[in-house]
């Protein structure tokens, strides 16, 4: 077995959809769907990941596959302690004597119980000392805003289960609105679409290809179509349809709308100076629904200001949450 004094400290934004860790000196270690397979009685993990995520809608009923988190919270602490455990071995393989400090992403939404919660899964998985912190604020830092300066931004996050928006500035959330809906909400409603008006069900990876593959709200986009798969509810039978973007506007124009909603709502409570700030930057779009085609543009329309979006907005958490893990003091500035 390996022994050493010093554990390697990580982060870990621990998301709806998918869990991200960064380990200090080496970055971002690991990008896993939020997925567990458990056996019959709930008490091995089988599975984790993506080779989890694979079994989705195949499993029997002698193995469960389960998601811990739900709209950004734990739902059951200890399948979150057995998740937060297996990326503990992955990150610090074999003992050691001086165990690992470990900075989690948490939504800003997120009660004093919740945090409460992810805190203790983590001391129980093994940590030594826990810092938590704001999803968006530590989005700030991965898209170097300067979230530490005297300075609003206004960043909008728009995840699998969560969509919120924060105006953040000095290390704080001036003002946030947070809503429980995000992609994983579109797929179902992809997939009610599919049952009420074809008659054809579909699973819940087959929804989330249709969003993520044609879903937009670009017009130049309406004619897009892709082949869906599913069961015949008529006929029991398997069955092919072909589906265009247009057909499938009424799940995500409606969602769109409360998403410019919620921004409207920060904004009328932010500060007349920040509001300069956020008129001069625009917004700062992050997650990984704000990758579907024509969202960002549809905002930026609705609201009269630019948007900026990140490459890879599903690592924007991570990689500020590793800048705080590397530079502890930056974070702590201005903090309570
Ligand atoms: N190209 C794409 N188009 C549309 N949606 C996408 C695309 N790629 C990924 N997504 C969606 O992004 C969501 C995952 O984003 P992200 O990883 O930021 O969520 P999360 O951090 O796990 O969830 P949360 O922060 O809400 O707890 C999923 O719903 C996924 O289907
Ligand atoms: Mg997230």
């Amino acid at each position: 077995m390996n022994f050493r004094i010093l554990a390697s400290d990580f982060a870990i934004d621990l998301g709806t959809s998918n869990i991200l860790v960064y380990k200090k000196g080496d970055g971002i270690i690991a990008k896993e769907p939020s997925f567990l397979l458990l056996d019959e009685n709930n008490t091995k993990v089988l599975a984790i990941g993506d080779s989890a995520k694979q079994m989705l809608g195949k499993t029997h009923d002698k193995i469960h596959l389960v998601k811990p988190i739900e709209n950004g919270v734990i739902t059951d602490f200890n399948l979150t302690e057995a998740l937060l455990n297996y990326f503990f071995k992955k990150v610090n393989s074999g003992f050691s004597f001086l165990q690992p400090r470990v900075v989690i992403c948490v939504p800003s939404g997120i009660t004093d119980i919740q945090a409460r919660a992810v805190e203790d899964a983590a001391l129980h998985a093994g940590s030594r000392d826990v810092i938590l912190v704001d999803e968006s604020l530590a989005a700030a830092y991965g898209m170097d805003l300067g979230p530490d300066e005297p300075k609003g931004s206004l960043i909008v996050n728009l995840g699998g289960g969560v969509s919120e928006a924060s105006v953040i500035s000095l290390n704080g959330v001036i003002t946030n609105k947070s809503i429980n809906k995000g992609g994983d909400y579109i797929d179902s409603l992809i997939g009610d679409y599919f049952r009420d008006q074809l008659s054809l069900e579909i699973g819940e990876n087959t929804a989330e290809n249709v969003k993520n593959s044609v879903l937009s709200l670009r017009v130049k986009d309406k004619k897009l179509s892709i082949e869906v798969d599913g069961r015949d509810l008529e006929t029991a039978m398997p069955k092919t349809v072909s589906i265009t973007s247009e057909s499938l506007l009424s799940c995500i124009m409606p969602f769109a709308n409360t998403v410019v909603d919620m921004i409207y709502e920060v904004l009328e409570k932010t500060p007349p100076e920040i509001s300069s700030d956020i008129k001069k930057n625009g917004i700062y779009l992050t997650g990984g629904l704000t990758k579907l085609r024509g969202l960002s543009e549809y905002i930026s329309e609705r609201m009269g200001l630019s948007v900026s979006v990140s490459e890879d907005p599903i690592s924007d958490a991570i990689k500020g949450a590793g800048i705080i893990l590397d530079n502890p003091d930056r974070f702590v500035k201005y903090r309570k």
